[in-house]
């Protein structure tokens, strides 16, 4: 590795540079320009150069304990009295390097710095941090469900000595303890890292975790009389470097090397976390948070991540079913449809209701909206689902497209008909509703007596339950899981629903069963030119009604989302991660 400056790219004279807040940084032989400011790890990183590193998060605080991250650093040799700076011909002082290295995830660049993640004394001492990381560690890989995705691993390949000179009893540590209802811990497979201990504290705030002991006895333990059990308690075995942590519903299911990975949202609340659906063979194993910084920094609640095995539960409805003498029969798709078109026709609009579900994408509500101006119905809402929220991700709106539904439809509130058709269902003088995604007899407020009244009950549900019983036709839905699409967050942010699986049985995707009822309704057929053949079309006929999409396509709408209305609703969790930042607590 050279000392004498090379330049890779273009760079802002000094004074320049100096004015903007960007301190010149020398990174293996090259000289690099970042902010004053940044950790010597992160400015490396900028520039594809990864420091090897095991307690360092930059959402949480760097205590700089695994010694993980050494680097040798060099500053220019203060000058003698008297003497003058001396500077190459591109302007840099020569760099005196430290004979010793220091931690790259704690400290800071500074103007003319060197930084070498590399060379005789670096790998030297990498490779005897790796050893004592090791000497305690079982060698139980073959039978560990962090393999393929375990940094102890990765490290002791890239960085380790490849053999043990421990010839001592390993110290033996607390084994498959269940330290609360959703994680199980391995002592022995713990580096000490306190990534789940700070964790804890800093973003979930129930600081539950703790060493005992001293030295290789160290042991990470739940507080006496206290368990895991914070709904944020699956975030600790995402950024648990080793298999340590361990999820109780993911473990030992499958090898994470044979999981396809799918980048969506999840859709149990107006957050909107990002995520990402690990499945294989069309099965969903398990769902990760996803990083973004303008929804859910790294992180998400155990409820909503585990809220997928319903996909495949027993009560899904994997045909289109249709009532005859009270009893419900399979049917195929063009008899179902052909049902509902024929109780639409022989009512009046004024007697038709439309119960879409701030659940749905915004393609799938324009299509609704579609089809209540087609049959020239005003009764159209959406159901409202407010609860608490947890302040910190969770959003008090459960329903995860209510601010697409407003957009969509072009109302304040898209839930202020609900009242009205549900009158209107009682005094009789609405006889036929369709309901789109919402279990009417949950939180619309319908009571069975009530659906009992109905002349006609049509429904798109997932699963069997009380409306798909009342139900006169029902047509089998898609899961989030299974469908594309874009939903608004409460923050007023779109997002893009991707597709992780096909949907089960004879199930489709909800828009296009919209697209198909409209279409027979019109005597038509949902295949004909008329009609959009690919939400990539319904996306573009609803741009030209929703001037906040102007511009956007749903591949434009990329995974991260774009913001496309200011609601001045916050996250809770980004607000503390900022004040963090700020704080210079985190690099954020
Ligand atoms: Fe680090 Fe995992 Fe040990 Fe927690 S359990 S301290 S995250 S290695
Ligand atoms: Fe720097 Fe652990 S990552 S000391």
């Amino acid at each position: 590795m050279s000392d004498t400056a090379s330049t890779a790219e273009a760079k802002l004279p000094k004074d320049l540079a100096a004015e903007k807040g960007l301190v010149n940084v020398q990174i293996d032989g090259i000289w690099r320009q970042v902010p004053k400011g940044t950790r010597m790890i992160e400015a490396c990183r900028q520039f594809g150069v990864e420091v090897p590193h095991y307690c360092y998060h930059p959402k949480l605080s760097s205590p700089g304990n695994c010694r993980m991250c050494l680097v040798q650093m060099g500053m220019p040799p203060r000058p003698t009295p008297g003497q003058d700076p001396t500077f190459d011909d591109e302007g840099y002082q020569p760099i005196g390097w430290m004979p010793r290295p220091v931690i790259a995830c704690a400290n800071t660049v500074a103007e003319n710095m060197g930084i070498r993640t590399g060379g005789e004394l670096v790998e030297g001492v990498r490779k005897g941090v790796m050893e004592f990381l090791l000497i305690n560690h079982p060698l139980d890989c073959p039978i560990c469900d962090q393999a393929g995705e375990c940094r102890l691993q990765e490290f002791s390949v890239g960085h380790g000595r490849f053999s043990s000179r421990f010839i001592d009893m390993k110290v033996k540590k607390p084994k498959n303890v269940e330290i609360g209802p959703r994680i199980r811990l391995d002592d022995e497979r713990c580096i000490m890292c306190s990534r789940c201990i700070r964790f804890m504290d800093e973003v979930a705030d129930d600081p539950v975790l703790g060493f005992t002991q001293r030295g290789t006895y160290t042991t990470l333990t739940v507080h006496p009389n206290r368990e895991l059990d914070s709904n944020y308690s699956l975030n600790t075995a995402d950024i648990c470097p080793v298999g340590a942590l361990t999820s109780n519903d993911f473990r030992f299911q499958m090898r994470v090397w044979f999981l396809k990975e799918t980048q969506t949202i999840d859709v149990n609340c107006g957050t909107g976390a990002n995520i990402t659906v690990w499945t294989r063979e069309d099965k969903v194993y398990r769902i990760t948070p996803r990083q973004n910084d303008d929804v859910n920094s790294c992180w998400m609640p155990d409820s909503h991540r585990l809220n997928f095995h319903y996909i495949d539960s027993p009560e899904r409805l994997t045909e289109p079913l249709v009532k005859a003498e009270g009893k419900h029969q399979p049917a195929s798709w063009s008899d179902a449809l052909g049902k509902v078109a024929d109780a639409l026709k022989s009512h009046a609009a004024s007697e038709i209701a439309i119960v879409a579900s701030a659940k749905l994408t915004n393609e799938e509500l324009h299509l609704a909206r579609t089809l209540a101006d087609q049959i020239g119905s005003e009764h159209l809402t959406t159901v409202p689902r407010d609860a608490e929220s947890d302040g910190i991700l969770i959003s008090a709106d459960r329903n995860p497209n209510t601010t697409g539904s407003k957009l969509v439809w072009r109302r304040a509130d898209p839930a202020f008909r609900l009242e009205s058709i549900r009158d209107g269902v009682r005094d009789g003088s609405i006889k036929v509703v369709l309901s789109f995604g919402e279990d009417l007899t949950a939180e619309a407020g319908f009571s069975t007596e009530d659906l009992g009244k109905l002349d006609f009950l049509g429904s798109i549900q997932l699963l069997a339950g009380a409306t798909a019983e009342a139900s006169d036709v029902v047509l089998p839905g898609a899961a989030f899981t299974e469908k594309r699409g874009s939903m608004v967050n409460v923050t007023g942010r779109i997002q893009r629903l991707n597709r992780a699986l096909e949907p089960r049985g004879l199930a489709r995707d909800d828009w296009e069963i919209l697209r198909d009822i409209t279409a027979s309704f019109k005597g038509e057929s949902g295949l004909s030119a008329d009609y959009p053949q690919m939400i990539e079309d319904v996306f573009s006929a609803m741009r030209e009604e929703v001037s906040e999409f102007e511009g956007l396509t749903l591949s434009k709408i990329g995974d991260l989302g774009v913001s496309v209305t200011e609601t001045g609703v916050t996250i809770p969790l980004l607000e503390n991660e900022r004040a963090r930042k700020a704080a210079g607590e985190i690099v954020g």
